[in-house]
């Protein structure tokens, strides 16, 4: 859509600035509209809780959330703990651990906002990390989310849960993209491939360990 088109500036290469229209703009979506994150880091502090933090989503949010006034607990696998650190987590648990498969952050906080990357986690596994009035932004739009979210408008409760549905805007990408220019913003590729072996990279997508931006060059 050309109202929601951004020109790449010639610092910005391509591999890089491919990420940001759906992943990084989904991952600016969630923390600002729903999320309520002020980027600038004049808003208030907000205990945040990024699931899958290693993905092509997470890595976004993960930096994102750490330009406002943020505390952020994040899950991945033991082996991307170090760089989801590096990229501004203040702490990271591994999810195939008991204390990670709970959600627990390890000092105790409660979350204001989750930023649900992975699938197949149960309402009542966050509900006892919640605070009062928090909002779980669930990204992975699959059907059960979209059921989970229609049952828990039954329930009383202030923490709500929300689906995120991108809403792309151009004012958005560009500042995306000037982050990326100022070297604020990463993106973290997994792998690249020929376009000839697209067939391998949607398999390498599709397995769900990606760490990072899957690539596919002409
Ligand atoms: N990427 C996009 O542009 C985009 C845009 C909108 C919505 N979405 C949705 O967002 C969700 C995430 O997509 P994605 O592309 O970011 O990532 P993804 O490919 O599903 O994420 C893979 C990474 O997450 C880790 N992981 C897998 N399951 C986990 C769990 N239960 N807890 C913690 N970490 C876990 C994996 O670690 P291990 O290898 O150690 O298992 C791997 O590093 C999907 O449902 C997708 O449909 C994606």
């Amino acid at each position: 859509m050309e109202s929601v088109t951004v020109a790449r500036p010639p610092e910005v290469s391509a591999a890089t600035a491919v990420g940001l229209p759906v992943a990084g703009l989904t991952a600016h979506q969630a923390l600002t509209q729903p999320g309520g994150i002020k980027l600038d880091g004049s808003g208030p502090q907000a205990n945040i809780l990024i699931t899958a933090a290693s993905g092509g989503e997470g890595l976004y949010a993960v930096q994102l959330a750490k330009l406002g006034n943020t505390h952020i607990t994040a899950t991945c696998g033991a082996c991307n703990i170090e760089l989801v650190k590096s990229l501004g987590a203040d702490e990271v648990i591994d999810y195939k651990t008991p204390e990670g498969a709970a959600r627990r952050s390890p000092s105790g906080r409660k979350y204001d906002v989750v930023i649900q990357c992975a699938t197949g986690i149960p309402w009542s596994t966050f509900e006892p990390n919640l605070s009062a009035n928090s909002k779980v932004i669930d990204i992975t739009r699959t059907l059960s989310s979209l059921l989970r979210v229609a049952l828990k408008k039954f329930t009383f409760s202030k923490k709500q849960l929300v689906p995120l549905f991108l809403s792309p805007k151009a004012d958005n990408l560009e500042y995306l993209t000037k982050l990326v220019k100022e070297g604020k913003l990463k993106t973290i590729i997994d792998s690249k491939y020929p376009l000839a072996k697209a067939e391998d990279a949607w398999a390498k997508i599709s397995n769900g360990h990606a760490t990072g931006k899957i690539i596919v060059e002409p």
